[in-house]
Formats: C-alpha cells, structure tokens, sequence
C-alpha cells in the first residue's frame, strides 16, 4: 500500500490540468461535491489546480466500488484511473476539465472530514467571523486561494525587478528597541533582562539608514511591520511593507526608479498596463482641491472656495466661520439633486459625528437657479455668481462647509467620496498620483503646537533651512517648512511614501529640538542612528509600501483581511488560534511582568 501511495503522488497530475482523454492519470485531493445515483457516484476532486469529475462505477469497481459510497464533502482521495470524453450532454462549460471526466480503476479514502461549518463553494455566504475561524477553509475556495497565489507572484515579480536594479535583499531585526515612530509600539519583556523590553518594528525605518551608512547603496526587505493602532478596513496590527532605501540620490531618481518597478510588476502579475511617468500634486494643491493628501483623481469634484462670496451674503454662520479664521468652502455634486431631505439629514448628522461639522448647508439647482432654505440669504447676484464658480447644472446640488479648514476639508473631502460611490461618479481604472511637497511640521488645530508629518529624519527642503535655524522664526513659520516627502497614492488610497533623509548630524538635531526631543532624549531613543549619521553617512533616501493595501486594490477587495493569509479581525484578535490569550502566571513570572489589568479595573 505505502508503494501505491508513492506511485500516485509521485505521478499525480493537478485536477485542472487534465484534458486529453485515454490517459492513465493519478490523482490527489478533496471531494469539493458528490453525487450517489445508485451504483454510479461522482465526485468533483479538487486540488490546487483546479477540478475534475472522477466516476466510480460498481459495474467495473466490483466490491471495490462500496467506499466510494461514503465519500463526504472534503474527504480527502488518491485515485488512479482513465481519462475519457463526457457524452454532449453531460460536459459542464463552467470548468476547465468539463469535457472530460476520470473512470476511477482504483482509489483510497485516506482521510474523511467532519461536517463542515460553512458551504465552500462560490456562491456561500459565510459571514467572516466564521471565515476566520476556520482559515484553513476557507483558503480552500478558489478566490482566498487564487488571492495567495497572486500575492506569491507579486512577491516573485517584486524580488526579480529589483534584483536586476542590483538591490540587496537584508533581513532587519524584529526584536528592536522602541523607537517612537508615530504609533503605539507592541512590546515584548526580555526574560535576560528584566524590567526591560524590546519593541516590535513598525517599520525598519532605522535599520535601513544604517545599512546606507554602512554602504550597502540599495536595499530592500518585504517585511512585516507592527503598528499598536486602531484598525480599520486598510489597516491591520501587523501589515507587509516593501521597504526600499537608496544611497546618492535624489526624489526625482527614487520616483523614476519606483514608476519602472510598479509599472514592470502590474504587467507581469494584473496584466495592468499603467501610464509613466505618474502625475504629481503637491500637498498644498490636494488639500485645498480634495480635502486630504490622498486625492482620488478618477473624478473631478473640487473643493471650491467660496469665502467672497459668503462674505457679501447675509448668511451668519459662514460669517462667524470667517470671522474665527475659518474657510468656507463648496462642492458641487453632478445629479445630486435626485438627494431627498431624509438623505442631506442623513450625510447632516455623519459629517457632524464623524468630522465635527456643525451643519451642512446646501442648494439644488432647479430650473431657475440655486434654491433650498439658505438661498435666502444671498441676493439673486450672488447665487448666480456662486453657480458659474461651481459651474452647476439644473439637478445639481452644491454642498457646503464654513468651519475651521480641518474640518471644512474633512467634512466635503468625505463628502465627495461618498457621493462620488453612492451616485456612480467615479470610473473604473487605476489612478497613480505622487503627492509631493509635504510639509515638513503641522500645527495641532487645538494646541498650536508642532509636530512632525512624517517620520523625523525626513529631510526639509534646504531653502527652508533658515526658518528651521532660527527659534524665533520657527515658531511663526514651522508650519510652512517643506519636506523632501513623497507619496505614491492610488485611487484615494496611499500604497506608500518616503523621502530624501537627513544625512547629517546637526540637522537631525535642529529638527529634534524644534519638535522639543531634548538632546539626552534623542540619544537615548534614537542615539544609534545619530551615532552612525557622524560615521560619513551618504545622501541617501527611500520608500516603503503597504503590499497588503497594494493587493486589497487591485483585486478589488473591500479589506486587507482578505490579501492576508491570517489576519487579525478589527478588534486585533485572531479567531483561528483565539489570540491574545491569557498566560500562565509562571511565564509572567519568569519575565518579571505583573499585570496590571485588574488594578486598573478596582481604581476606575
Ligand atoms: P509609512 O508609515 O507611511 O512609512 O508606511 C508605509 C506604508 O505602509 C502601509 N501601512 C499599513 N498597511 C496596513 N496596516 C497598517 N497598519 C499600515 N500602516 C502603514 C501603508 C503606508 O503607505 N518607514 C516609513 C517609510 C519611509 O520613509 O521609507 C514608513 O513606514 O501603505
Ligand atoms: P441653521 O442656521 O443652524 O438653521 O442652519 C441653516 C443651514 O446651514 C442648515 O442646513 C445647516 O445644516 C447649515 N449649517 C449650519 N452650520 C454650518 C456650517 N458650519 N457649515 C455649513 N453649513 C452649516
């Protein structure tokens, strides 16, 4: 028997691979259906390839044929047997195979499964909580398997264009010290030291300036990345990056470099041809057009400001906007007018809980021009006015915000992309946009005070040099410093960004005391990196991107969870092997942790 088995699985051809008839074949797989018509049962087999009806016959099986008789959904079947051609009317156009079928002449039933929790094939309706528990399922149906196997080339076609770029391939640590890098570190207790921690990487950000210093030139990693964060459908604690960083260069090169490789890896793996070079926008240009720094350019929509306008009206609230420093802005919807009172009460009460608008003014474009409850207050003149700058249509509707502009750009950015989705306003294809000129510090809309939009060895421009230099200047202009950040956005999401970085000492330590590091604080967070910027560090700069987001849009899939293997749900839990769990007291013991979960509990 053990001889049988190796001569099936050392010659099996894949189910979806078979299609001449008159073949002796082996085979392999799962019963995906069957069918028992008394003396003669069908069974789909599937493997990875794909399927094939195989017939087990009990005129030509003799006793053989009983087992056949007890073949469930998913047991698992060696078979040897013949390949013939289906009658007309029993071939099945709807898979690969479905002119052939198998006559199985000998078979075994190596393993049976228990019933199984949720239908496989394309048409079940699992929920995802169930998905999840049952992974290994799951990833049986074709599209969580045919999503792996992409993901595998993506990696393959990623790994061979760089290799011929002459990058190198370098594994950075996972247990790393934490480095404050915009989110929440996850931690891990060193057993060897006690009352001390690593810290997981949110990125090999550090590293790969070190390995420029060190003289590598270019390198790259597809790694995993850890971020203790709130999760939403694009992000996931644990997430992929392709991390890249180049040594003498500048963004122009980096971009170059980067169009060729996208452009050669979404041919080769999405036969997506893409336009290259990418458009650019600046930060400045996206946020006042789309309300964010990662517009969706398939469609038009602008931000339009219409503060003069508001000005000359009798309209209080936009007056107050004005007043307080606030903007007042418009966008115009195309058809939107079809919008009945209970949807504007319905986008009203969302961009008040979401984006803290305090209303949502609005106009429809009817037959003799702009009307609703607030055109009141503007003269006939200024609602002409307002509809030539909106450059509205009768059954448009003109949306707008007056607020402080954060949330007059968050308010109508959101807007429009709802809208964009809900009334069809936005073409299916693939639209690359840089973002560039960054700046370099944001003002806290509550506090005022400064801190870093990127990660803080991002290089500023050095005409800005001055303003960074010079405290006093700094507090007034911080905010209009320019970075030397770019990043690569794709249909309203960003797959990635990077930068030139700061390759030299004293900037790296201007730029920490202008976000208040002190200096014993930056060397005790980030001294190795300082330490090795005095060792004739190189001009150097780089990228990392989201691969699990690059997949989640190209395959069009409405999370991240389902380009990744083993995801986490949203709550950060992982429903397969019920994790985080508690541990036994002895582990914490030896790690010199206490929790402090309960007492938090009493106190509060
Ligand atoms: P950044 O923080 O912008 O840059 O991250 C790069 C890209 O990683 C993806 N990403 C995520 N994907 C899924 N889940 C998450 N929680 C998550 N967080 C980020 C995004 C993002 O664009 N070291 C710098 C890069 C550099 O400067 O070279 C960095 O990590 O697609
Ligand atoms: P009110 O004067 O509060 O009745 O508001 C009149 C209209 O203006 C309503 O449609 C409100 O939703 C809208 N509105 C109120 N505040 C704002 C604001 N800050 N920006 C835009 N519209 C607003």
């Amino acid at each position: 028997m053990h001889n049988w088995f190796h001569n099936v699985f050392s010659s099996r051809i894949g189910c979806g691979e078979l299609k001449k008839a008159g073949e002796s074949v082996s085979l392999a797989g799962w019963a995906f259906r069957y069918r028992d018509q008394g003396g003669l049962v069908f069974v789909d087999l599937r493997d990875r390839t794909g399927i094939v009806q195989v017939v087990f016959d009990r005129s030509s099986l003799g006793d053989a044929f009983d087992a056949a008789t007890h073949i469930r959904a998913e047991t698992v079947l060696a078979i040897q047997g013949k390949v013939r051609n289906r009658s007309a009317e029993t071939v099945n156009p709807k898979i690969a195979t479905g002119k052939i079928e198998v006559v199985a002449e000998k078979y075994e039933i190596i393993n049976i499964s228990k019933p199984l929790p949720f239908q496989l094939d394309e048409f079940s309706e699992a929920g995802e909580e169930h998905r999840l528990k049952y992974r290994y399922l799951d990833m049986r149906r074709d599209e969580m398997k045919d999503t792996l196997i992409i993901r595998s080339k993506l990696n393959q076609a990623i790994r061979q264009y760089l290799e011929k770029e002459e990058f190198i391939e370098v594994e950075t640590p996972i247990l790393i010290k934490s480095t404050p890098e915009g989110a929440r570190d996850f931690l891990v207790p060193a057993r060897l030291s006690p009352g001390k921690f690593y810290a997981l990487p949110q990125s090999p950000q550090l590293f790969k300036q070190i390995l420029m210093v060190a003289g590598l030139e270019r390198y790259f990693q597809i790694v995993k990345c850890f971020r203790d964060e709130d999760l939403r459908a694009d992000r996931q604690p644990e997430f992929t990056q392709l991390d890249m960083e180049y040594s003498f260069v500048d963004e122009e090169m980096i971009i170059k470099s980067l169009e060729g490789l996208w452009s050669h890896v979404l041919k080769k793996v999405f036969d997506v041809k893409v336009k290259v070079p990418f458009p650019s926008i600046t930060y400045q240009e996206s946020m006042e057009n789309y309300g964010t720094d990662r517009p969706d350019l398939r469609f038009d929509m602008k931000l339009v400001d219409i503060a003069d306008i508001a000005k000359k009206s009798s309209f209080q609230v936009f007056h107050k906007a004005i007043e307080a420093g606030g903007r007042v802005k418009a966008i115009c919807v195309p058809g939107g007018a079809v919008l009945s009172r209970k949807d504007i009460d319905d986008l009203t009460a969302w961009v008040g809980q979401d984006f803290g608008a305090k209303g949502l003014a609005w106009m429809k474009h009817e037959a003799d021009g702009l009307k609703s409850a607030v055109s009141k207050f503007f003269t006939p003149e200024l609602l002409e006015e307002m509809a030539k700058r909106l450059k509205t249509k009768v059954g448009d509707i003109v949306f707008f915000a007056g607020d402080r502009p954060h949330i007059v750009n968050n308010t109508l950015g959101n807007l429009r992309l709802r809208l964009g989705k809900q009334l069809n306003l936005i073409p299916d294809e693939w639209n690359f946009v840089w973002v560039r000129d960054f700046p370099l510090f944001e003002r806290d809309p509550d506090t005022g005070t400064l801190h870093a939009v990127h990660h803080p060895f991002t290089a500023p421009r050095p005409e800005d040099l001055p303003i960074l230099n010079d405290p006093e200047r700094f507090k007034k202009e911080g905010h209009t410093i320019l970075s030397r950040a770019y990043d690569l956005v794709l249909n309203g999401t960003e797959l990635g960004g990077g930068s030139i970085r700061i390759h030299d000492k004293e900037t790296q330590s201007t730029v920490f005391r202008a976000l208040g590091v002190g200096e014993e604080e930056a060397r005790q967070k980030f001294g190795f990196l300082l330490e090795a910027l005095e060792y004739g560090a190189p001009p150097h700069g780089g990228v990392a991107f989201g691969v699990d987001r690059v997949l989640m849009l190209l395959l069009k899939k409405g999370s991240i969870r389902d380009v990744i293997a083993f995801p986490k749900t949203q709550k950060g839990t992982d429903l397969m092997s019920d994790c985080p769990s508690p541990v036994a007291i002895e582990q914490l013991r030896e790690l010199k942790i206490r929790s402090t979960a309960e007492a938090k509990d009493t106190q509060g």
